[in-house]
């Protein structure tokens, strides 16, 4: 969009510029100065900072601003009078002004929240054309940024592919479980996830800090009864809860539960965080919910704690709720991934006969983000 007008406001020390579109946005002397895309101010070579806030002169302010033939603004900035260029469609993208206090409890809008309508439309690729083609790739990998699930169709059902998924974006997170782990009935099972009983919607490992923000499950074999997977957006879940219980979302994201595991002689672990956190602007990041490694609750006061109990009960209801709920069955070579910050995972039990193996291996957003960044940056994108 075009620059259209510039006004250095009373004082200089900040501006006011005029959109194509009439739209108005106004930036402070400190921040453009801090911000400054010179060579001084940033490496060349990759961009980072060189300078600390401690470099910035207190008493910025604006001389002259100006904009040039090709729609950049042109300023001087005192006391260093340092004339800084800044192209018109980054301080587009960066503009803050208008970013107005927002009450608690909202989802980035990137993100669509979902419920059971998602049922038979969760976006599903495919192993050779991620592998083969940046554009499906990058398609996928933004299907998991927007839903938080997708599946992948034909992957190899040798022991360890998911581990090639995961490095198509990023890296593999390493536990105590191992590389991946396997989810298969086991006599004696470190992890109820090894046995044939259903398991109620939980997100992955809340024990850990940080949690393993992405989760995939490859199926190798499934030939018994039952055993399907459930899917449940969480973010969802939390508006839900803000609409009709507001005092139960406020208890479940103001006060940290306790969760932990020690289901093997050499582990010990153990974090507190609340099951819906907040950020300090407001916004939903993350959802922990886990019954089995739910421990005792002890930052809950005593006179809250009855009602946080009714909060928790109405979160769980609604995860528990079909029209909450996508289901479906994993066949051999099919593969689910789910971001462990928001979307919750179920198992329905199965029965003693045929054979179900699944692997699980953790992996990081960050990774995917960067990744996803990387091929939408891309000419022809
Ligand atoms: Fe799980």
């Amino acid at each position: 969009m075009k620059l259209m007008s510039v006004d250095i406001l009373p004082g200089g020390n900040a501006l006011e510029l005029g959109w194509e579109d009439e739209s108005r946005s106004r930036y402070h002397a400190l921040w453009l100065r801090d911000n400054a895309l010179d060579d001084e101010t940033r490496s060349p070579a990759n961009g980072q900072r060189l300078i600390s806030v401690l470099d910035l002169p207190t008493d910025s302010h604006l001389t002259d601003a100006t904009i040039s033939g090709d729609g950049a603004l042109v300023v001087t900035i005192a006391p260093e009078m340092k004339e800084l260029s800044f192209p018109g469609s980054w301080l587009k993208h960066h503009r803050y002004d208008g970013v107005k206090p927002r009450s608690a409890g909202y989802v980035d809008p990137a993100m669509d929240t979902w419920d059971a309508h998602l049922q038979n439309q969760v976006p599903t690729a495919i192993w050779d054309d991620i592998r083969q083609s940046d554009t499906a790739l990058c398609r996928w990998l933004a299907d998991i940024r927007r839903y938080g699930v997708a599946k992948l169709t034909g992957v190899p059902t040798t022991s360890g592919a998911l581990c090639d998924v995961a490095e198509t974006f990023g890296y593999v997170r390493e536990t105590n479980y191992g590389r991946w782990f396997e989810v298969r009935s086991e006599v004696n099972p470190s992890n109820l996830a090894y046995t044939n009983l259903g398991l109620q919607a939980h997100t992955d490992n809340p024990y850990r800090d940080p949690v393993p923000t992405l989760q995939l499950l490859n199926c190798l074999e499934n030939s018994v009864e039952g055993g399907d997977s459930i899917v449940v957006d969480g973010f969802s879940i939390a508006l839900k809860l803000k609409s009709e219980n507001p005092a139960g979302f406020d208890l479940l994201s103001r006060y940290r539960a306790e969760f932990e595991y020690a289901g093997a002689n050499d582990v010990q672990l153990s974090a507190s965080k609340p099951m819906i956190d907040v950020s300090s602007e407001g916004e939903i990041t993350a959802i922990s919910f886990n019954n089995r490694s739910a421990a005792p609750l002890v930052k809950v006061p005593f006179d809250e704690m009855e009602a946080y109990y009714d909060a928790y009960r109405c979160f769980a209801k609604l995860v528990e709720d079909e029209s909450t709920q996508v289901s479906f069955r994993l066949a051999p070579g099919e593969l689910f991934i789910v971001d462990n910050t928001r979307v919750l995972h179920a198992r329905r039990a199965f029965s003693g006969s045929g054979t179900r193996w699944l692997q699980g291996c953790y992996a990081d957003k960050d990774g995917l983000l960067s990744k996803l960044r990387v091929l939408e940056k891309r000419p022809g994108h």
